[in-house]
């Protein structure tokens, strides 16, 4: 019994290897290059993605993983979302911090209010016939500037909201057990990035629904 993740990114097998191992479960990669559909939610294209790669299973009892995730910006009706990938190949960071230069204030709670934002993730798993779902969600707010060094796509300019002592997230701008002091993801470690992670919190979820598989 093998998990295949459905991803070019061999940073998300080596997160889920580390995931799964708890339950004695392989992952690897699986290459498969699915239709990115035209939805406007990440629910619905993680199960497209899924049902592309079902008839091309390598063996029978084996399982697909499909997570996708994206930047949601409150004041941008929730732009990039769905659209993170494009959004970044195309506009980048420095793009998303100009359509919201506009955005700020002199009072640090109002600043953050304004620049509120949220990574989302959902992740899937594929198992005879059976499909389960695993939700994650890291709220925050964009930088004014970027901040270089750690992670990748949009970690430069996204600052978590601070996680109360059960590592739930506080309200943006409420200061909690768990901070990165304003710093974005970029400027964090790997390692500090997985307590407010929304792709950890999906496969965390996911986890527990196979945990009751028995
Ligand atoms: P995907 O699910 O990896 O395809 O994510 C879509 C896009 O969302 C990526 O290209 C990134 O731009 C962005 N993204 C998703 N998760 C993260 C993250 O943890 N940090 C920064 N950017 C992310």
């Amino acid at each position: 019994m093998t998990i295949w993740f459905m991803t070019s990114n061999m940073g998300k097998v080596t997160e889920a290897r580390e995931h799964f191992s708890k339950f004695g479960i392989p992952v690897r990669q699986f290459e498969f290059e699915a239709v990115e559909p035209q939805e406007d939610d990440l629910q619905k294209v993680a199960l497209s993605k899924i049902e592309q790669a079902i008839p091309h299973l390598p063996a029978e009892g084996d399982m697909i993983l499909v997570e996708d995730a994206g930047l949601f910006v409150e004041s941008l009706n929730g732009f990039p979302g769905v659209y993170s990938s494009y959004a970044l190949s195309t506009i980048g960071v420095h793009g998303i911090l100009k359509l919201m230069s506009h955005l700020k204030s002199e009072d640090i709670v109002q600043d953050a209010s304004l620049r509120k934002a949220e990574f989302r993730a959902v992740a899937i798993l594929y198992k005879d016939g059976e499909t389960f779902i695993g939700e994650g969600v890291c709220p925050g707010r964009i930088a004014h500037n970027p901040t270089e060094g750690h992670g990748f796509g949009f970690d430069p300019i996204f600052i978590p909201a601070d996680l109360d002592e059960n590592g739930e997230a506080l309200e943006v701008g409420e200061m909690g057990h768990v901070s990165t002091h304003g710093t974005p993801f970029g400027g964090i470690s790997l390692e500090k990035k997985q307590e407010f992670s929304h792709r950890r919190r999906a496969i965390s979820e996911l986890l527990h629904l196979i945990g009751n598989l028995g």
